[in-house]
């Protein structure tokens, strides 16, 4: 392990990192400014064709962030796994959704290290990056790379690193955001810990690849877990007719013991609705049953109906009702400032107003179509006195773009389901 120590020291290490989307292309790059020779593997055509040709398809990465590495041929993408025979390092960032059932679907993980077996040579790092339960590396991931013949922590090194990406973020990234890394053994601990100090501004050892684990799901679920409970205050209030967004504010006031998190139409994006039953199927396998990721969870996917009720009510007291209303989604990515809609709690508003008869339009400055569901809809160009025509305007993404106080004049009817309208005292605005 020395050498590659010693190769990473002097950056002549060459790093590869397999699926390259919201949390491995920024690694990638961040690997290639900081003077690496890096390798994406992605089974997607599409993006292996996009980093050829310096265009970015995420947010937060612009298309010179991509060109340069790409011209200076620092960083080039591929589908070949065999590459990987030339690599010192390889950083497996692939998706870790769970399955109907909400078990875990390591599938890709599976795919990924199966790949990576056949080229495995002694001397490697193998970091694992993508969300997981406790266990995984060691029971998952070492086993099959060892079916090699090679063993972690003495022919290679194996570590497991959360990755805590938020995009959309403009003030914390890859660079800034500490890294914690838990090898399988010490030696496997400091030789990924060198890697990421070539790039990262603060990294975490912890002493397993089990604990870093944990650190993940700890973090993801103390969030759902809060934002469930904001959401149950805001559904309480709604009972008891207090302005929950005006508590809130009060109470963030409080300098100790407090942290605002806010209600909203329900839980979006890749982690926070899907980490932490990872855990509670985990503690499950264990006998131990985790009530409060399971109440949290049922709150939080009972937002989208709470909604909806919201909508059906404010169009009641017009005389209407939602079949055969016409209702504009404003904002259906999952959260304000991305380009992703995966699991936006957009996508069941929209298929329970369906159900119900509404007739949908939406706009989203990040989301061009809407081909999910069965919906296929394109984003609406609110000019021309669009909103004017709609029954009923429903804010489920508070996007920075949009001008709000032309929402406010021009549609008859809104939900605010984020509090973006905040302080708008007008008539035809209905919070959460
Ligand atoms: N998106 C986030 O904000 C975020 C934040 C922290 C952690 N995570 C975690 O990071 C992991 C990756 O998430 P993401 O959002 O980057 O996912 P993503 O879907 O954006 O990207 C994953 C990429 O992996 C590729 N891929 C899938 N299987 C592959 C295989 N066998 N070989 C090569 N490439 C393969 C896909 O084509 C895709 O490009 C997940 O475990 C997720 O939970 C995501």
């Amino acid at each position: 392990m020395q050498d590659l120590i010693n190769k990473l020291e002097r950056r002549q290490a060459r790093c590869g990192v397999i699926g390259l989307g919201y949390v491995g292309l920024p690694l990638a790059l961040e690997f290639a400014r900081n003077g690496f020779h890096v390798t994406g593997i992605d089974l997607d055509e599409r993006k292996i064709s996009a980093i050829q040709a310096g265009r970015s398809y995420i947010v937060d990465t612009r298309d010179e962030e991509i060109a340069e590495p790409v011209k200076a041929g620092k960083f080039i993408a591929t589908n070949d796994f065999s590459v990987i025979r030339e690599l010192d390092t390889i950083n497996i960032c692939v998706p870790t959704p769970l399955r109907k059932t909400k078990d875990p679907d390591l599938t890709y993980i599976v795919a990924a290290v199966d790949e990576i077996k056949k080229y495995l040579h002694p001397g490697m790092l193998v970091i694992l990056e993508s969300t997981t339960y406790p266990g995984t590396t060691e029971e998952v991931v070492r086993p099959k790379l060892e079916e090699s013949g090679l063993l972690a922590g003495k022919d290679f090194a194996l570590a497991f690193s959360p990755e805590r990406i938020d995009p959309g973020n403009g003030r914390f990234n890859t660079r800034n955001i500490p890294k914690v890394v838990g090898g399988c053994t010490e030696a496997c601990t400091k030789v990924a810990k060198k890697l990421y100090e070539a790039s990262v501004e603060t990294v975490v050892p912890v002493s397993s690849t089990q604990v870093a684990e944990m650190v993940k799901l700890l973090e993801n679920t103390f969030r759902s877990v809060n934002i469930g409970l904001v959401n149950e205050i805001a559904l309480m209030c709604s009972s008891l007719k207090v302005d929950v967004w005006e508590v809130i504010d009060a109470a963030k006031t409080k300098p100790f013991g407090f942290m605002a998190f806010y209600p909203g139409p329900g839980l979006g994006g890749h982690c926070i609705p899907i980490d932490p039953f990872y855990l509670s199927w985990k503690a499950k396998m264990n006998g131990f049953d985790a009530r409060f990721i399971e109440l949290a969870g049922a709150i939080n996917e009972s937002m989208p109906r709470f909604v909806v009720e919201r909508i059906t009510d404010a169009l009641n007291r017009k005389r209407k009702s939602v079949n055969g209303a016409r209702v504009h989604l404003l904002g259906v990515a999952y959260k304000e400032g991305v380009n992703d809609i995966r699991e936006s709690p957009a996508l069941t508003v929209m298929k329970l107003l369906a159900e119900k008869g509404a007739i949908l339009s939406y706009s989203d400055p990040y989301i061009p179509k809407v081909d999910e569901e069965g919906f296929q809809l394109e984003s609406v160009d609110l000019k021309n006195g669009f909103l004017g025509s709609v029954d009923c305007v429903v804010i489920l993404t508070a996007h920075r773009e949009v001008d709000y106080d032309a929402v406010v004049r021009s549609a008859p009817l809104i939900v605010d389901t984020r509090n973006a309208l905040h302080g708008c005292k007008a008539d035809n605005v209905v919070r959460l």
